[in-house]
């Protein structure tokens, strides 16, 4: 018997999804470059379906044809060299998947290159981590319609379950799957640090110890909050070190690294022209963590603001959950108009629901607002800002007088939160109908000639400001 699908790459992902498969019946042969993994995985199969492969030839005559292979090796170069050594043994109609994090130009390269040898090609985005692969991930596809079809059963079975069934979608041709992949990326990444802030906030504004931020997260995790961040950020800050007996998150270098879908959100939000000063604030915010040394030397000759008097406990909890709330809605509402953008620039064609309705489960960015997000799209397919929409409007009506204190709070205290700051930044310039952009564009005119509008009438006009009258 021939098995019905093909894993290469058995590092955390591909192991996890590999049993996954099995586990639901589905028969799996499993290669990886290295034989200690997949030496590694079949000590963890008990009676699930698995073929062990140590060679590519063998790896490919173990599949039934037309064969699917699902490719999660590292990111990057692995995913041009092992196609390269695999295409010759492939022949048409075969099907290769690449589930890893991969840039979404590439897989639009590697989609043509695998179509002129008559192979077929999709671009998966997977979210859930190592839990998320063995349980039920959330998947991310783009290419051809017909080719996802092939595999829909599949990744139905191994899909995390949603609200509305399996959190697998389609979306749309080329480099959209990795596209959606990547903005939920950059989505978890400013989610991410407006926890961070959150956490110093507490820590350093109020004196909180992880212990009793985590008791805040966990209250605030029961109601509307609720998302698997919150949760896990709840477990990390109840762990102990048992080398010291503190608190494990205490003896961790504040040093974030990345691998690169968080700059790449950005990257294409800038190329897009699309909004997303949240989710590039929450890059930099690593990149200036990483600046570790630098800043142990800076602490000892730039000074801080003086001490401020004890703030009042109950009124900045209750101002930070409003805050938090609405930093975290800005964040989505940023990545799904970065989506909705792309989606037309590139001709993907996708709905911003089904792209909520695939995040509900599974993914990292999973949380209870999702179903809400995916109303409010559902309702109105082109929403510019998910913030027009109730009941996130609500949020902001709410809650803007919070996060503007929150915001005074942190900057008095010196506390730095980019999350927060750009948040109301943007949520501020969005909501403003008239900006300073006037005196922006007059300034181009002067010094570059480059024209500009008038508000009382069309056209394009030039002035010679240094002849220019005066008032
Ligand atoms: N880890 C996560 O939580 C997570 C979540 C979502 C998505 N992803 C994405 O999923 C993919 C796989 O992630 P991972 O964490 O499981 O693994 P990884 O650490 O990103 O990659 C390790 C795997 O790639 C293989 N590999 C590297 N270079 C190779 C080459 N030149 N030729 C053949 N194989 C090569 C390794 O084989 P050897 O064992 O022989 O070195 C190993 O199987 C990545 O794109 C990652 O970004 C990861």
């Amino acid at each position: 018997m021939k098995a019905q699908f093909g894993v290469i790459g058995l590092a955390t992902m591909g192991q996890n999804l590999a049993l996954n498969m099995a586990q639901h019946g589905f028969s799996v042969a499993g290669y990886n470059r290295s034989a200690e993994r997949t030496q590694a995985l079949m000590a963890r199969v008990k009676d699930e379906p698995i073929l062990p492969t140590f060679a590519l030839p063998e790896f490919v005559s173990a599949l039934a044809r037309p064969r699917a292979i699902l490719l999660m090796v590292q990111a990057g170069r692995p995913v041009d060299e092992v196609p390269s050594e695999l295409f010759p043994l492939l022949e048409p109609g075969d099907l290769l998947i690449d589930g890893g994090n991969s840039h979404f130009a590439d897989t639009e390269r590697r989609i043509r290159e695998a179509e002129s040898r008559g192979l077929l090609y999709l671009g998966v985005g997977i979210s859930g981590g190592e839990a998320g692969a063995l349980e039920g991930p959330a998947l991310m596809a783009g290419g051809h319609a017909a080719d996802y079809a092939r595999i829909e059963p599949i990744f139905e079975a191994i899909a995390a379950r949603g609200l509305d069934g399996p959190c697998t979608g389609y979306f749309g041709p080329g480099g959209s799957g990795h596209y959606v992949k990547m903005v939920h990326n950059g989505i978890e990444y400013a989610i991410m640090q407006t926890i961070a802030e959150c956490y110093d906030l507490l820590k350093r504004g109020l004196g909180f110890t992880p212990s009793e931020i985590a008791a805040v997260f966990a209250e605030w995790n029961q109601k509307e909050l609720e998302s698997y961040l919150l949760e896990i950020t709840v477990d990390i800050l109840r762990t102990k070190d048992s080398e010291t007996g503190g608190f494990l998150v205490e003896a961790i270098k504040d040093a974030a690294e990345q691998k690169g879908t968080g700059k790449w959100s950005t990257q294409a939000a800038l190329d897009l022209g699309a909004p997303t000063p949240t989710l590039a604030e929450a890059v930099f915010a690593r990149i200036v963590s990483a600046l570790k040394e630098e800043r142990v030397r800076a602490e000892k000759v730039l000074p801080g603001p003086a001490p401020n008097p004890p703030l009042p406990v109950q009124e900045t909890l209750e101002n930070l959950r409003k805050a938090y709330a609405l930093a975290v809605i800005t964040a989505y509402a940023q990545g799904f108009r970065q989506l909705r953008d792309a989606s037309t620039e590139h001709g993907y064609g996708f709905s911003l629901a089904e792209v909520a309705r695939v995040w509900t489960a599974g993914c990292i960015i999973r949380a209870r607002m999702l179903q809400d997000m995916r109303e409010a799209f559902r309702r109105e397919p082109d929403l510019p800002l998910l913030v027009l929409a109730e009941p996130f409007r609500e949020f902001w009506v709410k809650g803007q007088e919070s996060l503007r204190d929150v915001v005074c709070l942190a900057h008095r205290t010196g506390i730095p939160v980019p999350a927060f700051s750009s948040a109301l930044n943007f949520l501020d310039a969005y909501r403003t109908g008239r900006l300073p952009a006037n005196l922006t564009q007059a300034q181009r005119d002067y010094f570059g000639a480059h024209t500009y509008e008038r508000l009382d009438r069309p056209g394009k006009f030039h002035t010679r400001w240094e002849e220019a009258p005066r008032c």
